[in-house]
């Protein structure tokens, strides 16, 4: 029997791995500056926090959620998305209580949903997401844009465009579901099962069917900011406000409604507009979702934040042909001719690690050709030989591998010579 990774997963391999770990140094150093805390909470919740947040009537609660009973015959459910997760922890420990608000937290770790394979489409994921709760300043929402901006910038991307929308508040919500069902019920039935199944649970969800979205009744259909009350507009017009004040270009998108439930005023995508990139184009989505906590059994408690996955980052990055400044290079290779020579070769690479230079020796008895090769392959600045005379002499032949120059340095003052080139 051969193994494969399950569908929808991938191996993140050697040289692959030192991507993600330098957009993740980016991510966290934005982060410091930011002052969006880590906060790290369970890889399964209780299935109910996802239906209650995310919405019973989403494609993710219907049709992706990783959902299993455990031996104690509790539902459990593989995080989705991390927003619910976030939440509810912020309730349990009554994050509202604490003397500053908003509580701005960040996380990264895998998500799942049984999705579709396709590129940029996995069934697990990484999402990097933040959450400011406790604030209804437009300012934080903005700021939680400029955080989700500056993180494509840091990491070189230049074709992306964030596009923006307003979903109001409940007044708005109301009026314009009452509206989209005039709208949608008298031709319900040329739409497919699910559009009907939401027209009156949910008539919002029919604007981001995936399988009817080209029906002409998409088109017409009654666009949310004409049902914005003046309060729902007036706070929009004071988040573009601050956008600008930022610099952060935007375009406006009235059918912008996301795919989950939670959400009400600010919504935003953030998109490649590269043109190497597949299908799906949006590499960061978030917005507000004032009324979650209550829902979720606390206080009160406005909140917006947003969530990105690092795959989409990094294809977004390929499609633009960008190489990111990896710092996974190897310094030094040493090369041990015999026995003896291999204990100092031992001795030497664990003091240069100790004073941070990246080392390698070879381990599988190699001739000294091949290791010079097993050198090259690894792209080291140097490499230092010892042998019989070396010994002898107490010194090592460096050789830098830029210039191809050679020359002996006694091996007290090693450290410090590699110090002063690399
Ligand atoms: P979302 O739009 O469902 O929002 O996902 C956010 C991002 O996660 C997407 O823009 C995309 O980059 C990535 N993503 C989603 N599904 C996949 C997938 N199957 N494969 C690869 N990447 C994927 C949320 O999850 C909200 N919790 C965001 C949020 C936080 N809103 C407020 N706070």
């Amino acid at each position: 029997m051969n193994f494969k990774v399950p569908r929808g997963t991938q191996d993140i391999l050697p040289g692959e791995s030192a991507k993600w770990q330098r957009v993740e140094e980016v991510i966290r150093e934005l982060c410091r500056v930011y002052r969006y805390d880590e906060i790290r909470t369970p890889i399964f919740e209780n299935t109910e926090l996802f239906t209650r947040s995310v919405g019973e009537t989403t494609d993710v609660v219907q049709k992706e959620m990783y959902t299993f009973t455990d031996r104690g015959d509790r539902s459990l459910t593989l995080r989705p998305e991390g927003t619910a997760g976030v939440v509810r922890a912020y309730v349990e420990h009554k994050m509202f209580g604490v003397p500053d608000q908003p509580v701005k937290l960040s996380y990264i770790g895998p998500m799942f949903r049984y999705e579709r394979q396709q590129a940029g489409r996995y069934r697990q994921f990484v999402q990097f997401g933040v959450e400011a709760i406790g604030s209804a300043d437009p300012a934080i929402d903005a700021e939680v844009i400029a955080l989700a901006m500056d993180i494509y910038e840091k990491v070189g991307l230049t074709d992306i465009k964030l596009v923006l929308n307003s979903l109001g508040d409940k007044t708005t919500r109301d009026s314009h579901r009452s509206a989209l069902i005039a709208h949608f019920e008298p031709s319900i039935h040329e739409l497919c099962s699910d559009c009907q199944n939401r027209l009156h649970k949910n008539p919002l969800r029919i604007l981001d069917c995936k399988k009817d979205h080209e029906h002409p009744l998409m088109a017409t259909a009654p666009a949310l900011p004409d049902y914005l009350t003046d309060e729902a507009r007036a706070y929009f017009e004071e988040v573009k406000k601050y956008l600008d004040v930022l610099s952060i270009p935007y375009e406006l998108d009235a059918n912008l409604v996301r795919g989950l439930d939670y959400y009400n005023h600010t919504t935003f995508e953030i998109m490649s507009t590269a043109s190497g990139f597949g299908a799906i184009t949006t590499l960061c989505g978030g917005g507000r979702y004032d009324g979650l906590t209550s829902e979720l059994g606390g206080p009160d408690a406005p909140g917006i934040g947003f969530a990105l996955s690092i795959e989409r980052l990094l294809l977004a990055l390929e499609a633009e042909q960008k190489t990111l400044d990896l710092n996974n290079q190897l310094d030094v290779y040493i090369i041990a001719m015999d026995a003896a020579a291999k204990v100092k070769a031992v001795e030497l690479t664990s003091t240069f690690r100790t004073k941070d230079i990246a080392t390698e020796i070879d381990y599988v008895n190699r001739k000294m050709k091949a290791q010079m090769k097993a050198a090259d392959r690894q792209h080291a600045k140097f490499v230092i030989i010892l042998g019989e005379t070396e010994l002898q002499e107490q010194a090592a032949t460096v050789k830098n591998m830029t210039t191809g120059e050679q020359q002996k340095v006694i091996f007290s003052e090693l450290v410090t010579y590699l110090q002063s080139q690399l």
